[in-house]
């Protein structure tokens, strides 16, 4: 099940796959450490994501929803990131949306995708049947979620477990 909203001229929006793993490596190199992940670690970790099927559905979809931006004319990943949505016992069951791990290559910052990305991956996770959609970020990107239509919501905390 896929659900798009429309991309700029010149590029795409489709779900991620196996011909994307050095264009989504050097974007998430963007965001944090990626660490030796292999092509084949990569298509594993793509592959496992597909088996996750939403319960009490029959159209196929899916709870990691990782989408690519392309360049259409070089077929380079100019955008990543992922909408996972989670089931519920509360609100009936329902469901909500977490954006994770977006990424914009640097060559391809400033013009749009990074709105673009998240306006598809939000459509999306609304698409699914979530409630919300919701994001953790740092304080330097408060502004950039503002202008994607995100409002602050609560505080993000954690135990550190690995460097
Ligand atoms: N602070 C305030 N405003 C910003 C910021 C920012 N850090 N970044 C972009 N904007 C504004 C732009 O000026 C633009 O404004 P406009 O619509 O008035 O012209 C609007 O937000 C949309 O900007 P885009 O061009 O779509 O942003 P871009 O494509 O450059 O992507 C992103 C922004 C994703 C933050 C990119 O800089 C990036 O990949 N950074 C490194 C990785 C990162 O920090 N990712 C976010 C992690 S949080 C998470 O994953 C949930």
């Amino acid at each position: 099940m896929t659900s798009t909203t429309s991309a700029p001229s010149g590029f795409e929006i489709r779900r991620i796959e196996s011909r994307d793993y050095a264009g989504v490596v050097t974007a998430l190199s963007g965001l944090t450490t990626v660490g030796d992940l292999t092509q084949s670690q990569f298509d594993e970790i793509v592959a496992y994501w597909d088996t996750l099927l939403l319960p009490g559905r029959d159209d196929g979809a899916r709870c990691f929803n990782t989408s690519v931006i392309i360049e259409s004319q070089s077929g380079r990943v100019a955008a990543v990131g992922t909408v996972l949505v989670e089931k519920k016992l509360i609100h009936a069951g329902g469901l909500v949306g977490h954006i994770e791990d977006i990424a914009v290559n640097p060559e391809y910052r400033g013009k749009q995708l990074g709105k673009v990305l998240i306006n598809h991956l939000s459509a999306l996770g609304s698409a699914l049947g979530c409630y919300k959609v919701i994001l953790d970020c740092d304080e330097k990107n408060v502004g950039f979620y503002e202008k994607c239509g995100y409002t602050r919501a609560g505080v993000e905390m954690q135990v550190r477990i690995a460097q």
